[in-house]
Protein backbone atom coordinates (compact mmCIF):
# COMPACT_ATOMS: atom_id res chain seq x y z
CA UNK A 1 0.00 0.00 0.00
CA UNK A 2 1.18 3.22 -0.73
CA UNK A 3 1.71 6.18 2.34
CA UNK A 4 -1.45 8.17 2.69
CA UNK A 5 -0.92 12.10 2.29
CA UNK A 6 -2.14 12.90 5.16
CA UNK A 7 -2.85 10.42 8.32
CA UNK A 8 -3.98 10.72 12.03
CA UNK A 9 -3.56 8.49 14.86
CA UNK A 10 -5.66 8.80 18.02
CA UNK A 11 -5.67 11.97 17.47
CA UNK A 12 -6.61 13.92 20.70
CA UNK A 13 -6.67 18.40 20.69
CA UNK A 14 -8.27 20.57 22.23
CA UNK A 15 -8.34 24.45 23.56
CA UNK A 16 -7.48 23.40 27.23
CA UNK A 17 -5.67 20.96 28.51
CA UNK A 18 -7.69 18.77 30.32
CA UNK A 19 -11.02 19.31 27.45
CA UNK A 20 -10.27 16.93 24.97
CA UNK A 21 -12.55 18.14 21.38
CA UNK A 22 -11.09 15.65 19.10
CA UNK A 23 -11.20 12.24 21.34
CA UNK A 24 -9.09 9.99 19.43
CA UNK A 25 -9.39 10.12 16.18
CA UNK A 26 -7.78 7.68 13.54
CA UNK A 27 -8.01 8.83 9.70
CA UNK A 28 -5.96 7.83 6.61
CA UNK A 29 -6.51 10.15 3.69
CA UNK A 30 -5.00 8.36 0.21
CA UNK A 31 -3.03 10.33 -1.93
CA UNK A 32 -5.15 12.29 -4.35
CA UNK A 33 -8.73 11.88 -2.60
CA UNK A 34 -11.29 14.26 -1.93
CA UNK A 35 -12.45 13.71 1.06
CA UNK A 36 -15.80 15.38 2.70
CA UNK A 37 -15.79 15.76 7.08
CA UNK A 38 -19.42 16.22 7.83
CA UNK A 39 -21.09 16.00 10.87
CA UNK A 40 -23.44 18.51 12.95
CA UNK A 41 -22.50 21.56 14.39
CA UNK A 42 -20.57 21.65 17.26
CA UNK A 43 -18.91 17.83 16.71
CA UNK A 44 -15.04 18.70 16.64
CA UNK A 45 -14.67 18.90 12.72
CA UNK A 46 -13.29 22.48 12.45
CA UNK A 47 -10.91 21.77 16.02
CA UNK A 48 -9.68 18.47 14.18
CA UNK A 49 -8.33 20.25 10.71
CA UNK A 50 -7.11 23.30 13.17
CA UNK A 51 -5.10 20.67 15.39
CA UNK A 52 -4.04 18.94 12.01
CA UNK A 53 -3.07 22.30 11.15
CA UNK A 54 -1.17 23.62 13.80
CA UNK A 55 -3.52 26.29 15.10
CA UNK A 56 -4.84 24.21 18.02
CA UNK A 57 -2.71 22.17 20.68
CA UNK A 58 -3.04 18.27 20.27
CA UNK A 59 -2.79 16.26 23.61
CA UNK A 60 -2.20 13.20 22.35
CA UNK A 61 -1.58 11.05 18.96
CA UNK A 62 0.11 11.72 15.81
CA UNK A 63 -0.31 13.38 12.44
CA UNK A 64 1.79 12.17 9.77
CA UNK A 65 2.13 14.66 6.04
CA UNK A 66 3.57 11.57 3.79
CA UNK A 67 6.53 10.17 5.43
CA UNK A 68 6.79 12.72 8.33
CA UNK A 69 5.88 13.12 11.32
CA UNK A 70 4.11 16.54 11.64
CA UNK A 71 2.61 16.66 15.00
CA UNK A 72 3.74 19.11 17.17
CA UNK A 73 5.51 20.98 14.20
CA UNK A 74 4.58 24.86 14.21
CA UNK A 75 1.76 25.96 12.05
CA UNK A 76 3.71 28.01 9.53
CA UNK A 77 6.15 24.98 9.30
CA UNK A 78 3.67 22.94 8.25
CA UNK A 79 2.49 25.48 5.42
CA UNK A 80 6.23 24.69 4.78
CA UNK A 81 5.98 21.39 4.81
CA UNK A 82 2.87 21.21 2.22
CA UNK A 83 -0.36 20.99 4.12
CA UNK A 84 -2.22 24.05 3.36
CA UNK A 85 -5.22 25.14 5.55
CA UNK A 86 -7.97 27.63 4.51
CA UNK A 87 -9.91 28.57 7.75
CA UNK A 88 -13.40 29.48 7.71
CA UNK A 89 -12.97 32.64 8.31
CA UNK A 90 -9.95 35.84 9.15
CA UNK A 91 -8.44 33.64 5.87
CA UNK A 92 -7.34 36.58 3.67
CA UNK A 93 -6.52 40.16 5.01
CA UNK A 94 -9.58 42.87 3.80
CA UNK A 95 -7.39 45.68 4.20
CA UNK A 96 -4.73 44.59 1.72
CA UNK A 97 -4.94 44.69 -2.10
CA UNK A 98 -4.82 41.66 -3.74
CA UNK A 99 -1.54 41.09 -4.43
CA UNK A 100 -0.18 42.09 -1.07
CA UNK A 101 -1.85 38.72 0.03
CA UNK A 102 -0.26 36.91 -2.25
CA UNK A 103 2.92 38.38 -1.54
CA UNK A 104 2.37 37.87 2.33
CA UNK A 105 1.27 34.10 2.10
CA UNK A 106 4.75 33.90 -0.50
CA UNK A 107 6.53 34.95 2.17
CA UNK A 108 7.00 31.17 3.45
CA UNK A 109 8.88 30.71 0.14
CA UNK A 110 12.37 31.17 -0.02
CA UNK A 111 12.47 34.79 -2.07
CA UNK A 112 13.47 33.09 -5.57
CA UNK A 113 10.89 31.65 -5.44
CA UNK A 114 7.90 34.32 -4.67
CA UNK A 115 7.73 35.74 -8.26
CA UNK A 116 7.17 33.08 -10.27
CA UNK A 117 4.90 31.15 -8.02
CA UNK A 118 2.80 34.43 -7.58
CA UNK A 119 2.83 34.40 -11.88
CA UNK A 120 1.96 30.97 -11.77
CA UNK A 121 -1.23 31.71 -9.62
CA UNK A 122 -2.47 34.41 -11.40
CA UNK A 123 -2.43 32.80 -14.54
CA UNK A 124 -4.44 30.16 -13.03
CA UNK A 125 -7.15 32.55 -11.44
CA UNK A 126 -7.16 35.66 -14.22
CA UNK A 127 -10.06 37.07 -12.57
CA UNK A 128 -7.81 38.05 -9.49
CA UNK A 129 -4.87 38.88 -12.53
CA UNK A 130 -7.49 41.32 -13.72
CA UNK A 131 -7.26 43.41 -10.23
CA UNK A 132 -4.17 42.96 -8.41
CA UNK A 133 -4.22 45.87 -6.50
CA UNK A 134 -7.97 45.81 -5.86
CA UNK A 135 -8.58 45.36 -1.33
CA UNK A 136 -9.73 42.07 -1.07
CA UNK A 137 -12.14 43.70 1.49
CA UNK A 138 -13.87 44.85 -1.49
CA UNK A 139 -14.03 41.61 -3.27
CA UNK A 140 -17.76 39.18 -3.61
CA UNK A 141 -17.64 36.56 -1.07
CA UNK A 142 -17.00 33.98 -4.34
CA UNK A 143 -13.95 36.05 -5.40
CA UNK A 144 -12.55 36.06 -1.51
CA UNK A 145 -12.62 32.48 -1.27
CA UNK A 146 -10.87 32.29 -4.28
CA UNK A 147 -8.10 34.39 -3.09
CA UNK A 148 -8.16 32.63 -0.21
CA UNK A 149 -7.83 29.74 -1.77
CA UNK A 150 -5.02 31.02 -4.20
CA UNK A 151 -3.22 32.04 -1.03
CA UNK A 152 -3.36 28.22 0.20
CA UNK A 153 -2.21 27.05 -2.88
CA UNK A 154 1.38 29.33 -3.14
CA UNK A 155 3.40 27.13 -1.39
CA UNK A 156 2.62 24.36 -3.89
CA UNK A 157 0.66 22.01 -1.32
CA UNK A 158 0.20 18.38 -1.09
CA UNK A 159 -2.69 18.36 1.29
CA UNK A 160 -5.15 21.05 0.79
CA UNK A 161 -7.56 21.43 3.49
CA UNK A 162 -10.62 23.67 3.71
CA UNK A 163 -12.97 24.62 6.91
CA UNK A 164 -16.65 25.43 5.34
CA UNK A 165 -15.45 27.08 1.91
CA UNK A 166 -19.02 27.53 1.13
CA UNK A 167 -20.47 29.52 3.95
CA UNK A 168 -22.24 32.62 2.98
CA UNK A 169 -22.37 31.77 -0.79
CA UNK A 170 -24.78 31.57 -3.02
CA UNK A 171 -25.87 28.56 -4.73
CA UNK A 172 -24.45 29.81 -7.63
CA UNK A 173 -20.88 30.13 -6.54
CA UNK A 174 -20.99 27.81 -3.88
CA UNK A 175 -21.06 25.38 -7.50
CA UNK A 176 -18.04 27.77 -9.02
CA UNK A 177 -15.86 27.25 -6.10
CA UNK A 178 -16.67 23.68 -5.93
CA UNK A 179 -15.53 23.00 -8.98
CA UNK A 180 -12.39 24.60 -8.64
CA UNK A 181 -11.60 22.31 -5.69
CA UNK A 182 -12.39 19.17 -7.89
CA UNK A 183 -10.06 20.71 -10.45
CA UNK A 184 -7.67 21.53 -8.04
CA UNK A 185 -7.92 17.82 -6.96
CA UNK A 186 -8.06 16.56 -10.55
CA UNK A 187 -4.10 18.24 -10.46
CA UNK A 188 -2.91 15.72 -8.03
CA UNK A 189 -3.26 17.79 -5.00
CA UNK A 190 -5.40 15.48 -1.74
CA UNK A 191 -8.08 17.71 -0.64
CA UNK A 192 -9.88 17.52 2.80
CA UNK A 193 -12.80 19.68 2.30
CA UNK A 194 -15.13 20.65 6.04
CA UNK A 195 -18.90 21.06 4.79
CA UNK A 196 -22.86 21.77 6.03
CA UNK A 197 -23.52 21.73 2.45
CA UNK A 198 -23.40 17.95 1.87
CA UNK A 199 -24.95 17.39 -0.93
CA UNK A 200 -22.96 19.59 -2.88
CA UNK A 201 -19.49 18.17 -0.96
CA UNK A 202 -20.32 14.37 -1.84
CA UNK A 203 -21.25 15.05 -5.69
CA UNK A 204 -17.47 16.29 -5.33
CA UNK A 205 -16.01 13.37 -2.92
CA UNK A 206 -14.41 10.33 -3.03
CA UNK A 207 -14.96 9.68 0.34
CA UNK A 208 -17.11 10.96 3.23
CA UNK A 209 -16.34 10.61 6.94
CA UNK A 210 -18.99 11.90 9.54
CA UNK A 211 -17.85 13.20 13.16
CA UNK A 212 -19.76 13.20 16.65
CA UNK A 213 -18.90 14.58 19.18
CA UNK A 214 -14.96 14.21 18.27
CA UNK A 215 -15.02 10.66 16.90
CA UNK A 216 -15.77 9.17 13.47
CA UNK A 217 -19.23 8.04 13.69
CA UNK A 218 -19.41 6.77 10.06
CA UNK A 219 -16.89 6.48 7.07
CA UNK A 220 -17.58 4.99 3.72
CA UNK A 221 -18.01 5.83 -0.24
CA UNK A 222 -19.42 9.54 -0.59
CA UNK A 223 -21.83 8.20 -3.21
CA UNK A 224 -23.61 5.72 -0.37
CA UNK A 225 -23.90 8.06 1.71
CA UNK A 226 -26.85 10.17 1.22
CA UNK A 227 -28.49 7.22 0.63
CA UNK A 228 -28.49 5.97 4.18
CA UNK A 229 -31.97 7.07 5.60
CA UNK A 230 -30.65 7.33 9.00
CA UNK A 231 -27.44 8.41 8.67
CA UNK A 232 -29.01 11.87 6.63
CA UNK A 233 -31.29 11.94 9.30
CA UNK A 234 -29.26 12.18 11.89
CA UNK A 235 -26.67 13.80 11.29
CA UNK A 236 -27.20 15.88 7.66
CA UNK A 237 -30.28 17.57 8.40
CA UNK A 238 -32.24 16.45 5.93
CA UNK A 239 -34.67 13.55 5.73
CA UNK A 240 -35.92 11.44 2.97
CA UNK A 241 -39.33 9.23 3.02
CA UNK A 242 -37.59 6.00 4.31
CA UNK A 243 -36.24 8.05 7.08
CA UNK A 244 -39.80 8.95 7.63
CA UNK A 245 -41.13 5.97 7.91
CA UNK A 246 -42.06 4.21 11.51
N1 LIG B 1 -11.92 28.77 20.50
C1 LIG B 1 -12.56 27.86 21.24
N2 LIG B 1 -12.32 27.74 22.57
C2 LIG B 1 -12.95 26.80 23.31
N3 LIG B 1 -13.85 25.92 22.82
C3 LIG B 1 -14.14 25.99 21.52
C4 LIG B 1 -13.51 26.95 20.66
N4 LIG B 1 -13.99 26.76 19.40
C5 LIG B 1 -14.87 25.74 19.47
N5 LIG B 1 -14.96 25.27 20.75
C6 LIG B 1 -15.81 24.15 21.20
O1 LIG B 1 -15.36 22.96 20.59
C7 LIG B 1 -16.47 22.13 20.23
C8 LIG B 1 -16.35 21.75 18.77
O2 LIG B 1 -16.41 22.93 17.99
P1 LIG B 1 -15.99 22.96 16.47
O3 LIG B 1 -15.97 24.38 16.08
O4 LIG B 1 -14.78 22.15 16.25
O5 LIG B 1 -17.24 22.20 15.80
P2 LIG B 1 -17.66 22.09 14.27
O6 LIG B 1 -17.94 20.64 14.03
O7 LIG B 1 -16.65 22.74 13.42
O8 LIG B 1 -19.04 22.87 14.26
P3 LIG B 1 -19.67 23.82 13.12
O9 LIG B 1 -20.39 22.89 12.20
O10 LIG B 1 -20.62 24.68 13.89
O11 LIG B 1 -18.56 24.62 12.47
C9 LIG B 1 -17.73 22.92 20.57
O12 LIG B 1 -18.22 22.43 21.79
C10 LIG B 1 -17.24 24.33 20.73
O13 LIG B 1 -18.00 25.02 21.67
MG1 LIG C 1 -16.66 24.36 12.17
Amino acid sequence: MTTPALQTRALVAGYEPDLPIVRGIDLSVAQGELLVLLGPNGAGKSTFVKAIAGVVPIHSGSVMLGQREITHVASHRKIGEGLAFVPQTENIFATLTIHENLQLAAAVLPKALRGERIAALYRRFPDLASKPTRLAGALSGGQRQMLAVARALIVDPSVLILDEPSAGLSPKIVGEVFSMLKEINAGGVTVILVEQNVKAAVAIANRAVILVEGRIRHEGEASSLLADPLIAKLYLGTTTQAAEAP
